[in-house]
Parts: C-alpha cells; sequence; structure tokens
C-alpha cells in the first residue's frame, strides 16, 4: 500500500532550543488538526535527533528522519555519522543523495548505493532523492537524467529491499527558487519514474512505492500538488521551518 508521507528536511537551519520550539510546535499542530493516515517525518540536523525524538515519541504519526549517514559503517570517518547510529537514537527515515550533496560532496552513484544498502540492513527507510539540473530541464533530457539516477544507485536491489524505498523527485531548479514545478510537470516524471520502476521490479513494486515531490512546495501548492496521481506527498525545505506552514502542507491531501 502506498504511503502518504510529508519529510520536512531542515537542512543545516535551527540552534538545539530553536529546533526543540519548531518541532514542539509542529506536535502541537499536527495532534490537534491532521486526522488520515498521512505518515509526518522530520528530518532536523543530528544534533536535534536525540530530544526531537522525545518530543515525537507520543505521536505515532511523526516519525525521526535524518538528512544523510555515511557509505561505511564505522571508522576513521572523522564528522561522519554511520546508519546504524541512526538507528540507536530512533531514526526511521534517512534522506540519501540529497542534489545538495550530490552538489557539495560530490556523492557518486556507487557511494548513494552504499548509503542505501547500509540503511537498509540497519532498518531505516531510504528517501532516495533524484532530480535534474536547469540545463537538462531546457534540453529535454530530464526524464533519462532522472531515470538514470535511480538505476545507477538502486537497481542493484533485489525486489524485497527495493520495495522498502521512497523516492523523492526534486528538480534542482526548483529547490529553494521559489519555481516550483507545475502539477504537469510533477505528474509526468513521476509516472515516467513508476513506469520505469515497473520496467524493472514488476507493477505490484512500482504501484506501491511513495514518491515525494521537492522543490519549493508550499501551502499555496500543496493540495494541486498531492492531487496528481503518482504524486504521493512532498519533501519540504523551507516551509518545514515554519510550524504554521508545515501543517498546512500536511493537511493538503
Ligand atoms: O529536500 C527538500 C528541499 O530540497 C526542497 O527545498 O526549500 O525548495 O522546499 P525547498
Amino acid at each position: 500500500m502506498r504511503k502518504k508521507i510529508v519529510a520536512g528536511n531542515w537542512k543545516m537551519n535551527n540552534t538545539l532550543d530553536e529546533g526543540l520550539k519548531l518541532t514542539s510546535e509542529i506536535v502541537n499542530m499536527i495532534s490537534d488538526e491532521v486526522r488520515g493516515d498521512v505518515e509526518v517525518v522530520l528530518a532536523p540536523p543530528f544534533i536535534h535527533l536525540t530530544q526531537v525524538n522525545k518530543l515525537i515519541s507520543g505521536v505515532d504519526k511523526i516519525h525521526l528522519g535524518a538528512q544523510n549517514c555515511n557509505d561505511n559503517i564505522q571508522g576513521a570517518y572523522t564528522g561522519e555519522v554511520s546508519a546504524n547510529m541512526l538507528a540507536s537514537v530512533g531514526v526511521e527515515y534517512v534522506i540519501i543523495g540529497h542534489s545538495e550533496r550530490r552538489e557539495y560532496f560530490k556523492e557518486s552513484h556507487k557511494q548513494l548505493a552504499k548509503k542505501v544498502d547500509l540503511a537498509l540492513e540497519n532498518n531505516l527507510t531510504p528517501i532516495f532523492c533524484c532530480g535534474e539540473p536547469l540545463e537538462v530541464r531546457e534540453n529535454g533530457l530530464f526524464e533519462e537524467y532522472v531515470c538514470n539516477q535511480i538505476g545507477d544507485s538502486l537497481f542493484h536491489l533485489h525486489d524485497d529491499k527495493f520495495s522498502k524505498i521512497v523516492i523523492a523527485y526534486e528538480p534542482i531548479w526548483a529547490i529553494g527558487t521559489g519555481k516550483t514545478a507545475s502539477s504537469d510537470q510533477a505528474q509526468e516524471m513521476h509516472a515516467t519514474i513508476r513506469e520505469f520502476i515497473a520496467e524493472r521490479y514488476g507493477g505490484q513494486v512500482s504501484e506501491n512505492m511513495s514518491i515525494l515531490y521537492g522543490g519549493s512546495c508550499k501551502p499555496d501548492n500543496a493540495k494541486e500538488l498531492f492531487a496528481c496521481k503518482d504524486v504521493d506527498g512532498g519533501l519540504i525545505g523551507g516551509a518545514s521551518l515554519k510550524s504554521r506552514d508545515f501543517t498546512d502542507i500536511v493537511k493538503s491531501f
């Protein structure tokens, strides 16, 4: 069964106190205002994880996420955090392959494949990010580009492992720009991703996979985006830092 998911990627924002205040506001708003089967994920920076987990523990609908994990399970990797460390503090979801990490940290398909393997081995659900830069959108090669990202990093997995993954399509030209993809653009790419997955893993795996949209998703466009047949929720950046906006996006289903 496809899950409806709205995940908040805080990126590198919020001191500990700011993060706990934001979490408390979101917990109160979601508890009071949200019904139905949508799953909410909060993905704060690593420093917040233990205490955010305590604040959300009483709310079944809200789950803890992380923004990355290393492609090794332990050792001399100064500054890094591993999948099993994340699992040990209650993390359930981990964002892997965000375009900002691919750009700034030059994450390769091989590295991302290893991160996905380690996340799955530690019972974390990868939210695997894909998405094309503006020049690829403009030259029309965006479907091939995105499908290659998915195939190169994920198609080594057997059905049972692959079916645990959540895909997040985030066109790079829409991230942080206010230039949201239209619902037609989002639906077109999500349908292409779902067809690509079906060709490799069959219709049942593909139909049950959650494919999220990310890239300037806001309260005023979330309803139209989430109404698309193949859009199963959102991966939210800027708007996840405002409790009212984030909750309104969750309520958009
Ligand atoms: O991971 C979600 C993020 O990349 C989208 O950012 O600020 O455009 O919602 P934003």
